[in-house]
């Protein structure tokens, strides 16, 4: 989507870190922007960042209840008339260890972090496509959907999971004229981790060196402004993936390696050359519309045709 102006963009956990980030850097660019959040204190605060701006709606919503999203939807037709770009953002911490037997905090993380992305997505992308103008899906998925973070279990698996939900996606809409983007935030100065200085009732004194230690790393954290820009780009781009903290590219590039070497070096046979070539083609074909097809590396194996594919992935 490369213009903007006058375009309406609906964003999950619109009133705090991120997703306000995303609402001022698209307020700049002239959109209008509709901003729905759970928070009744992050909604106050943000209504008073961006007092007198009439481009801004607030809508109350759970990202996790289907009728409070279609509820926020319908709001936002009402007071805009369309949405072009939707972005899946609101999300919380948490989720606890992968073996430990809670479930409560299991449930809660992937409704939101997850649930939200997928009812955002199944609720909106049908009034973005029918509208038949284009634009933009974006969602949040985070570092933590590359390289997990230790101890967030549901968190992560939340995270790698919109990835992949955002990949399927972006097949799907491609040939709509819809761009789907996924955005990986590393260490981003919101909410999501409250400072002291943001919150009265921690005791700074008393808290565990890990914490003291993790605020001081945040206090030099990314700019949500910055993401939010960021976010412009990759939308005007048609730009899939979104990444914003380099100090991960190691890991990540070492990560790769890890899954590169395991693979095993025996020899494919000509049926399974072509269930992946069919694969990749069929993938190809279906982002030719409005992606960049990921070009086939130099040393892919050449595609026989003497057999078919055995059996659906
Ligand atoms: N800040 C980071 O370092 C970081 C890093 C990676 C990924 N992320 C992701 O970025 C996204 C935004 O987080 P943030 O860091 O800006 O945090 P934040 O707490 O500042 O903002 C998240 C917003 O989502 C809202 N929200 C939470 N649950 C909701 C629900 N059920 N329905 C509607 N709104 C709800 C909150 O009220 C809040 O306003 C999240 O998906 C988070 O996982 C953040």
């Amino acid at each position: 989507m490369e213009h903007l102006t006058g375009k309406v963009a609906f964003i999950t956990g619109g009133a705090s870190g991120i997703g306000l980030g995303m609402a001022r850097a698209f307020l700049e660019e002239g959109m209008k922007v509709s901003l729905a959040d759970w928070s009744d204190e992050h909604i106050a605060r943000a209504k008073e960042q961006l007092a007198g701006n009439n481009a801004v709606h607030f809508v109350k919503t759970n990202v996790a209840d289907r009728d409070s999203v279609r509820a926020a939807a319908d709001e936002t037709l009402e007071a805009f008339g369309k949405i072009h770009v939707l972005c899946n953002n609101a999300g919380v911490n948490g989720g606890g260890t992968a073996a430990s037997p809670d479930f409560d905090d299991w449930d809660r993380v992937m409704a939101i972090n997850l649930g939200g992305v997928v009812n955002g997505t199944k609720i909106i992308a049908p009034i973005i496509r029918k509208q038949g103008e284009g634009g933009h899906v974006v969602n949040t998925s985070s570092m933590a959907g590359v390289v997990p973070l230790p101890g967030l279990a549901a968190y992560s698996t939340a995270k790698y999971a919109v990835r992949g939900f955002s990949e399927s996606l972006r097949m799907q809409l491609a040939k709509d004229g819809i761009g789907v983007s996924c955005l990986f935030p590393g260490a981003t100065r919101t909410a999501i981790v409250p400072l002291p200085e943001d919150d009265p009732t921690i005791d700074e004194a008393n808290a565990p060196q890990f914490l003291k230690d993790l605020w001081e790393a945040m206090r030099g954290a990314i700019d949500p402004f910055d993401t939010g820009k960021a976010v412009v780009s990759a939308i005007r781009e048609n730009r899939f993936y979104i990444f914003t903290n380099r100090e991960f590219l190691d890991e990540v590039k070492q990560r790769h390696r890890e899954i590169e070497e395991a693979f095993p070096d025996d020899e494919p046979t000509p049926g399974r050359v072509r269930f992946e070539s069919m694969r990749a083609e069929m993938v190809r074909n279906l982002m030719a519309p409005g992606n960049r097809p990921v070009p086939p590396p130099k040393d892919a194996p050449v595609d026989t045709g003497s057999a078919s594919p055995a059996g659906g992935q």
